[in-house]
């Protein structure tokens, strides 16, 4: 790789270990994509914070990395395993608490935002078209590259925590133009609607390029979609078929800059969505547990939980998963009150998927496809996919 003389510096260990070892983790990686060079980026995002999934080892290797490894870019965290504030009353025990803190005090120690989110681009780690990042976690890679068009490969944590430490990243992948190319042509000819349905057409999509071995979809027929449905479709697109781009007609900033495939073409009609949504709803339901904000519920979401639960009161345990800055945002609206006061909790920093729940609860009730995937696989709880209304209703029920 061609590195320029500041990037040969930190090779060469003269801006210290820990950006003497990031540029290792970064030019190994580069040479095994045939990068001709670095990039700089603007941000980062760092995935695999909660300590269920680093251990001993992973937290090692962050504390050698924070002894004189300092960010030069904007970064966040994506969601750790617990919330830190409020981990008591969502049954995390201490020992966990006490772990959880030390990893985020690692991250905290080189200077990044300890901000636990998978939705950066709703708090402030927003890039723009065009602009170079490294972000880790699939939904927000996916988000990041097709909604706002800025280009980053999907890191993994010492890649990500290393891309920090340097703000460089080796420049393949989804940072070339010729790689942003769509390949498969899909009709959506059903009306697809919430974010639990875009969420069931990210499944169907999904599954359709894994079954073709491609990656990239071109997708027409979606007339309107809000941030919140396109955040839910960026999930399960990328849950289920590790897509971490893809066009929209009309929708997406990227859909009329590169040639609309026409060798393979897919349609999706109503009743594929009927029959996508119906494998993920599980028989034999016992649902004792609803959980909505995968990936983090936006402030629009909180204020139509809100104000579904107005005087009403939960009776199954409702967790609402979000970034810290906007669970402060309502709270200052109003609308943590009105929440809490139903009985339902914030699980900030944190969500269903990371904190280490597994074998809780027998059924989860989510909004998110991709929620549904991982707490049967990860926790093993059966699933049931609704919209926010539905989810709300079964808390009640
Ligand atoms: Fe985010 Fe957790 Fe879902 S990281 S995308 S809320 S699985």
């Amino acid at each position: 790789m061609k590195l320029t003389p500041e990037e040969q510096d930190m090779l060469n260990g003269m801006h210290g270990k820990a950006a003497q070892k990031s540029m290792e983790i970064l030019t190994t990686l580069g040479e095994i994509f045939n990068a001709e060079s670095m990039v700089d980026v603007y941000s980062v995002q760092i995935a695999g914070v909660s300590y269920a999934n680093l251990g001993e080892a992973g937290l090692e290797f962050l504390s050698e990395m924070a002894e004189d490894g300092k960010v030069r870019v904007l970064t966040t965290l994506n969601p750790a395993g617990m919330d830190r504030e409020n981990w008591q009353a969502l049954g995390i025990d201490k020992e966990f608490a006490k772990n959880q803190n030390r990893v985020i005090d690692a991250f905290a120690k080189m200077g990044i935002i300890t901000t636990c989110s998978c939705t950066p681009y709703l708090m402030g780690n927003i890039p723009h078209f065009g602009q170079h990042i490294a972000w880790a976690e699939s939904s927000a890679v996916c988000y990041s590259n097709s909604v706002i068009g800025a280009r980053t490969n999907r890191e993994g944590g010492p890649s990500a925590l290393a891309s920090a430490i340097t703000g460089k990243t080796p420049k393949y992948g989804y940072h070339l133009e010729e790689n942003r190319h769509s390949q498969v042509l899909i009709k959506v000819k059903a009306l697809v609607k919430g974010t639990d349905e875009f969420g069931v057409l990210g499944k169907i999509i999904g599954d359709k390029l894994v079954e073709l071995g491609k990656k990239i979809p071109y997708i027409t027929g979606i007339p309107s979609a809000t941030v919140e449905e396109l955040k839910s479709f960026c999930a399960s697109v990328a849950t289920y078929g590790g897509t971490a781009l893809f066009h929209m007609e009309g929708i997406t900033p990227e859909y009329n800059r590169y040639p609309k495939p026409r060798d393979i073409v897919f349609e999706i009609n109503q009743e594929d969505l009927e029959k996508a949504r119906s494998e993920l709803i599980d028989d034999d339901l016992e649902i004792d547990f609803v959980s909505i904000g995968c990936p983090h519920a936006s402030i629009y979401e909180i204020s139509k939980i809100a104000s579904l639960l107005e005087g009403k009161k939960v009776k199954k345990e409702f967790w609402i998963t979000t970034a810290r800055p906007t669970k402060r945002i309502a709270d200052e609206a109003g609308y943590s009150k009105v929440i809490e006061n139903a009985g339902a909790k914030f699980a900030a920093d944190t969500c269903c998927v990371v904190a280490p729940i597994k074998g809780r609860f027998k059924g989860i009730m989510a909004d998110s496809a991709k929620a549904c995937y991982y707490s049967r696989g990860r926790h093993k709880f059966k699933v049931k996919i609704g919209s926010i209304e539905e989810c709300v209703e079964e808390a009640i029920k």
